[in-house]
């Protein structure tokens, strides 16, 4: 359901062309959890970029659930960002003045749809905040803010989560939930989720590990297998 193939992206810079995916190509299928790894630089999120059609200017091919990104037109790519693709990041990026639960219906604000409340409360509550939902982010720690994140990145009900980091900046702890929660969310949904991260925890949680290194993606077979 994802397929890509041939995939090259370079970014113009002050000493010329840096070439940061070279030509790369692999599949995920649907419902699968897909660890993304790579040093800092590798372009894990250039790649996820692409994917959640944020960035278009690719080479190769990038067909997600049967449609081929560069063939959408501005509105259709707008419908697929908003409606198809949750994004999270290493910054939970919550509005301020809301509370939890109001920012997890933002997706409905931007999209222009009646807020669902109760579908929002049924999130919230599944990451493990529903008493918190009045609060503000400044009354929140770092991974209960990740965690609303969470929330309002499967409001609108996903086919493709994409997470770039998103344990990145919590301390070990709060990573390890972090992570738990996204493996049974992912499990539950059976939505299909690409996550970038160091973490060796995500990678294990994850159904397969990509690695990004010099331009070149490559499959880095689970462990305990052959
Ligand atoms: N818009 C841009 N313009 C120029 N260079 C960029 C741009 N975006 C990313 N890069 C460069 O491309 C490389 C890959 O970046 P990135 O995808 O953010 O890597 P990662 O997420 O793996 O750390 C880095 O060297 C980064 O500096
Ligand atoms: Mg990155």
């Amino acid at each position: 359901m994802i397929c890509v193939e041939g995939l090259s992206r370079s970014h113009r810079t002050d000493d010329g062309e840096l070439r940061v995916l070279r030509g790369i190509s692999f599949s995920v299928a649907e419902g699968e959890l897909v660890a993304l790894s790579g040093p800092s630089g590798a372009g894990k999120s250039t790649l996820l970029h692409i994917l959640g059609g944020l960035d278009r200017g690719y080479a190769g091919k990038v067909e997600v659930f049967g449609r081929d990104l560069a063939r959408l037109g501005e509105k259709e790519l707008g419908a697929y960002r908003n409606r198809e693709v949750g994004f999270v990041f290493q910054a939970s990026h919550l509005v301020s003045g809301l509370s939890a639960l109001e920012n997890v219906l933002l997706p409905a604000y931007f999209g222009g749809a009646p807020p669902e409340r109760t579908r929002a409360m049924d999130l919230l509550a599944r990451v493990g905040l529903a008493e918190r939902a009045a609060h503000p982010p400044s009354r929140l720690s770092g991974g209960e803010k990740q965690r609303v994140a969470l929330a309002r990145a499967l409001y609108h009900a996903p086919r493709l989560l994409l997470a770039d980091e998103p344990t990145g900046a919590l301390d070990p702890e709060n990573a390890r939930k972090v992570i738990a929660l996204l493996r049974d969310l992912c499990r539950e949904t059976r939505i299909t989720a690409v996550v970038a991260s160091h973490e060796p925890e995500i990678w294990r949680a994850a159904d397969r590990h990509l690695r990004l290194e010099e331009g070149v993606l490559r499959e880095i077979p689970a462990e305990g297998a052959a």
